[in-house]
């Protein structure tokens, strides 16, 4: 049986595909029409999904949609009431959901009447929490989502057991951790859709002087009975000017509007302006916020613990990215166990949704568990000699060799251990936003000034942001004060106080680090890459950031190379080839 998981219409469209309960293929559409967190419809990801499971449109039996109008529908009407604007755009939106068999009919040039699917509306947590549990290893596990917005709710928790889900409690619009940490990195002066990383990033430069005032702004009663909290709502403005993100029709990149009011300045100061500095007070700020967020997140979670007295909990929707608060959960709650989904963010609704039918709908037994993320393109020894020969790399004077395994990984380990930059591309394409081996740019973590080499001669990000590492899984307690796996970059722990100084590039100045633990079944290569590094230097670990510079990973060879030619990178080994600058 072959289910088709859609996230359309949305940001972060993507596709997934699941056969017989097994994931196929899974991947987000902006890793194909280059734009990142491309809203739209995922043709070009649907279409790939098919080919990786050999199928055609007609072979599918079920389309799962995650969104579903209905739910909440009473909020939604008095909301839309109030709001006739608003109204308006979810009149837009529905309709293009409602369209959803046509619109893949007409992706495929086939007749609408001729898709034999079942289409299925899958309420947007419902497919968050699947994505995570039914994604997970564990039998029984609490469930927690958490993101902006969707499906009118910005939060649900529950519990799994088996192929069964039950939802215990959600939080409705307006109130939602996801919109508060979004209204205050807007008022902070970051603007774009998914800056929230970059107001994370700055909370470790900061004292939380503010966290007082951001207690009014999201009210949390760690004692109360219920499970839950309340945006102070007098600082934003969503829940009076409607909150749907929307997306420029030509070029799909989603945006959201101002959620932040004025009482927000007059409690906080003034807003910063995109181009002004930042001052003390704004990284004071970002640490408040982080702080907020985190006794309200980590305060759910310790009631979700206690109640079900679960000792494993899993994590979807996009405050789940929040690595930082994720690596205090075994110290601030009961549990011992963490499964995040790698597209914990709305992408992941793709699968989840799909799970959903199989799992939920169709009664199915569990037999699946993504211990790995790599689901989406993969290119052939063949596509990436052609990539090679139509680049001009040759004529650039840089140097091409097809090496074996051993001398690869030995050569490849040399150039990072030399200082060097190296673009790395292998095999499938990861599903979520972290690179994890195999589309990543990997440097020497032993050199604190890797940072700022890399921000200025590749990424052109603010300096502020930090370099992840990826470390064998085996030697995880040697360099962190934890050793739980966070195989998908979702965690952050402590490095050892005095391992801080080996690995100065890829630690953040709060002393943590957002880490990737390999092991060598999820990626051999990748682990017998920082096995090479381990041997030359005596460090189990290298810096790992996403193989791009602002824009969506690369996904096809040729746009490695592209990346590799445009920026200052020394080498890039795509394959079995390595490719040296002259
Ligand atoms: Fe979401």
């Amino acid at each position: 049986m072959n289910i088709l998981g859609i996230n359309a219409y949305h940001g972060n469209a993507s596709a997934a595909i699941v056969c017989d309960g097994r994931l196929i293929a899974a991947v987000e559409e902006e890793r194909f029409n280059r734009v990142k967190y491309a809203a739209g419809f995922p043709a070009q990801a649907i279409r790939y999904c098919l080919k990786a499971a050999g199928l055609t449109l007609s072979d599918i039996d079920h389309v799962a949609v995650p969104r579903n109008p209905y739910a909440r529908i009473a909020t939604k009407l008095f909301y839309a009431m109030r709001m006739p604007s608003f109204a308006r755009e979810r009149i837009k939106v529905l309709a293009k959901f409602t369209g959803i068999p046509e619109a893949l009919a007409n992706a495929f040039d086939a007749d609408s009447k001729k898709i034999a699917a079942r289409f299925h509306r899958i309420e947007h947590h419902q497919a968050h929490l699947a994505s995570s549990f039914y994604c997970s290893p564990f039998e029984r596990a609490a469930l927690l989502s958490a993101d902006g917005l969707g499906d009118f709710a910005s939060t649900m928790w529950g519990t799994g057991s088996g192929s069964r889900m039950k939802i215990d409690g959600v939080v409705a619009f307006p109130h939602s951790l996801g919109l508060f940490y979004s209204a205050v990195t807007q008022y902070l002066g970051f603007l774009k859709f998914g800056d929230e990383y970059k107001v994370m990033g700055l909370a470790a430069y900061g004292q939380p002087e503010q966290l007082e005032a951001l207690r009014d702004v999201v009210r949390f009663d760690a004692r109360s009975k219920g499970n839950g909290f309340t945006l102070g709502l007098d600082y934003f403005t969503h829940h009076r000017t409607g909150p749907e993100m929307s997306w420029a029709e030509a070029d799909k990149t989603p945006s959201l509007g101002k959620l932040f009011s004025s009482e927000m300045e007059k409690r906080l100061g003034p807003a910063r302006g995109p181009e002004q500095s930042l001052e003390q007070r704004h990284r004071d700020l970002s640490s408040s916020l982080q702080a907020r967020l985190e006794e309200v997140y980590l305060g759910m979670l310790k009631k979700l613990a206690e109640r079900t007295g679960l000792k494993a909990v899993c994590l979807a929707g996009g405050v789940a990215f929040n690595c930082v608060a994720n690596g205090k959960i075994f110290d601030e709650t009961p549990f011992e166990q963490v499964y995040v989904h790698p597209a914990a963010g709305d992408a992941g609704l793709a699968v989840g949704a799909a799970y959903h039918v199989w799992h939920q709908l169709l009664g199915k037994p569990r037999a699946f568990v993504m211990d790995h993320a790599y689901w989406g393109p993969e290119y052939s020894r063949n596509d990436i000699r052609q990539a090679i020969d139509s680049s001009g790399l040759a004529r650039n004077g840089c140097a091409i060799a097809e090496l074996p395994e051993e001398e690869l990984m030995r050569h490849t380990a040399a150039i990072i251990m030399e200082g060097k930059i190296l673009g790395w591309f292998q095999g499938r394409a990861e599903w979520g936003p972290r690179a994890l081996g195999n589309r990543s740019i990997v440097a020497d973590p032993r050199r604190p000034e890797m940072k700022e080499i890399l921000n200025q001669r590749i990424k052109h990000r603010e300096i502020f942001r930090p370099f992840a590492p990826s470390i064998l899984a085996e030697a995880t307690a040697e360099y962190f004060e934890k050793s739980h796996p966070s195989p998908f970059m979702t965690l952050a722990y402590s490095v050892w106080p005095e391992k801080r100084e080996k690995i100065p590039a890829p630690t953040h100045v709060d002393g943590t680090g957002r880490l990737q633990t390999v092991t060598r079944e999820a990626n051999p290569r990748y682990h017998a890459l920082i096995s090479a590094f381990r041997d030359l230097t005596g460090v189990p670990v290298v810096l790992n950031t996403s193989f791009n510079d602002n824009e969506p990973i690369v996904c096809r060879p040729e746009e490695a190379i592209d990346c590799f030619q445009r920026t200052q990178m020394d080498a890039l080994v795509l394959g079995d080839f390595l490719i040296t600058r002259g």
